[in-house]
């Protein structure tokens, strides 16, 4: 089984810790990031989208400019960008980037945020109004005839595009927890997009992903991606220190640069707690404890209202390499990691955690055995010889 890794992209050295004020681009910095990613064995890197946000499509294709394999999962809002339009875009994208673009499908978490871009739909309707978008999309790119549509939310018609995805279609992601969001992405997704949670409860939802793709008639399932912010260091003892300290920070909540403000734009800061299901979801299991199986640490979640990707996974980097195996032999080959330290976070994982779990799976392969996860050489020495150097 191959195992890809997803990242997020930052475009100035901005994150949840650091209060950076700016929201503009740092063309050099960002440019850094994406090749950091690029050469750091990240296969795919989110590009979020928020109300405030810089634009994804935008961001993504100047990523693929200065990158040779990275591919941009671009989070899109159905009630931003029309669907012809959209599917256009990023079949456009993929011939600039020889076929490297993903579409991440967001229904909407907050009608409050969905409102600040003039979107007064329910959650049930955005994702009705998804369901239908998704399979514009995928008329778009395959129908070579001038063909009408009319549907519940769009109708036009005489449309043909001649702008054609290189792979002939485009993977679609779709993300959440709720029913509705298992209904649209077990019919329509390639990869299903979720939070980290315990093993058992990401087990769970795997299976409610599953049954509504074989209720469509659907012989596969989507591919399943998982989403953590591991805390790594040389020893488990320094590795909970610092994730406390983080920790601190988070609670204190006025260092969030505005590019990072998840609470903002996912959740606002209400008093009755985030509307969508993924970050109740959050909240709930972090209400049963801190810790859970090998490593899932919650109270980063509790500490910023679960807004968006916030759960830990806290150890070495052998401790979270088998953490995320765990992940794994569940079925989740898609495994997204971004840390609260970004760039310094996405250099250690490159040279300390990617490379671990691809060396355990590539050893079950050749052995059809298990192996223990030991860092060729452990981490603490290359660290010791770094600061001898
Ligand atoms: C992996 C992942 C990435 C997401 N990225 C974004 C994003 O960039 N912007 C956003 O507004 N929502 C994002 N979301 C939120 C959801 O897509 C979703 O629309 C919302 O949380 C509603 O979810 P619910 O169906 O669980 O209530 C993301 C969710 C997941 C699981």
């Amino acid at each position: 089984m191959t195992v890809e890794f997803i990242s997020a992209i930052n475009v100035n050295p901005g994150n949840e810790l650091n209060g950076f004020a700016s929201t503009a681009i740092d063309h050099p910095y960002f440019v850094k990031y994406a090749r950091a990613l690029d050469e750091g064995g990240f296969d795919y890197t989110l590009v979020p989208y928020g109300s405030g946000g810089h634009d994804p499509f935008t961001i993504a294709s100047a990523i693929t400019q200065h990158t040779t394999h990275l591919k941009p999962i671009v989070a899109l809002r159905p009630n931003t960008i029309y669907p012809t339009v959209a599917a256009k875009a990023l079949a456009t994208l993929d011939q600039l980037s020889g076929g490297r673009a993903v579409v991440h499908f967001i229904a909407g978490g907050n009608d409050h945020e969905q409102a600040r871009e003039g979107d007064r739909f329910t959650k049930d309707e955005r994702y009705a109004r998804q369901h239908e978008y998704i399979e514009i999309l995928r008329r778009v790119w395959t129908e070579t005839e001038a063909f009408d549509h009319k549907g519940e939310f769009y109708s036009f018609e005489d449309f043909v595009s001649y702008i054609r995805p290189v792979n002939g279609t485009i993977p679609i992601s779709v993300g959440g927890s709720s029913d509705e969001a298992y209904r649209t992405g077990g019919q329509l997704g390639d990869i299903f997009g979720l939070w980290g949670e315990p093993l058992a409860d990401t087990q769970h939802q795997i299976d409610r992903i599953a049954s509504e793709a074989r209720k469509a008639g659907r012989t596969d399932t989507p591919r399943t991606w998982v989403t953590f912010r591991p805390i790594i260091a040389p020893t488990e003892e320094l590795a909970w220190e610092k994730a406390h300290r983080i920790l601190e920070v988070l609670k204190d909540g006025s260092k969030a640069s505005t590019l990072w403000n998840a609470k903002k734009f996912l959740n606002t800061n209400t008093t009755t707690g985030p509307a969508n299901v993924g970050s109740q979801r959050l909240l709930e299991i972090a209400s049963r404890g801190d810790l859970h199986d090998r490593a899932l640490w919650t109270p980063t979640a509790s500490a910023t209202g679960a807004a968006g990707a916030s759960t830990a996974l806290v150890g070495t980097p052998e401790t979270v390499a088998a953490a995320i195996l765990d992940y794994v032999d569940l079925g989740a080959d898609l495994i997204s990691i971004r840390g609260y330290d970004n760039y310094n976070d996405a250099i250690d994982y490159g040279r300390f955690l990617i490379p671990l779990v691809r060396q355990e799976l590539a050893h079950r392969e050749a052995t059809g055995q298990r192996g223990e996860v030991v860092a060729q050489p452990p981490l603490e020495d290359v660290l010791r010889e770094r600061a001898a150097s």
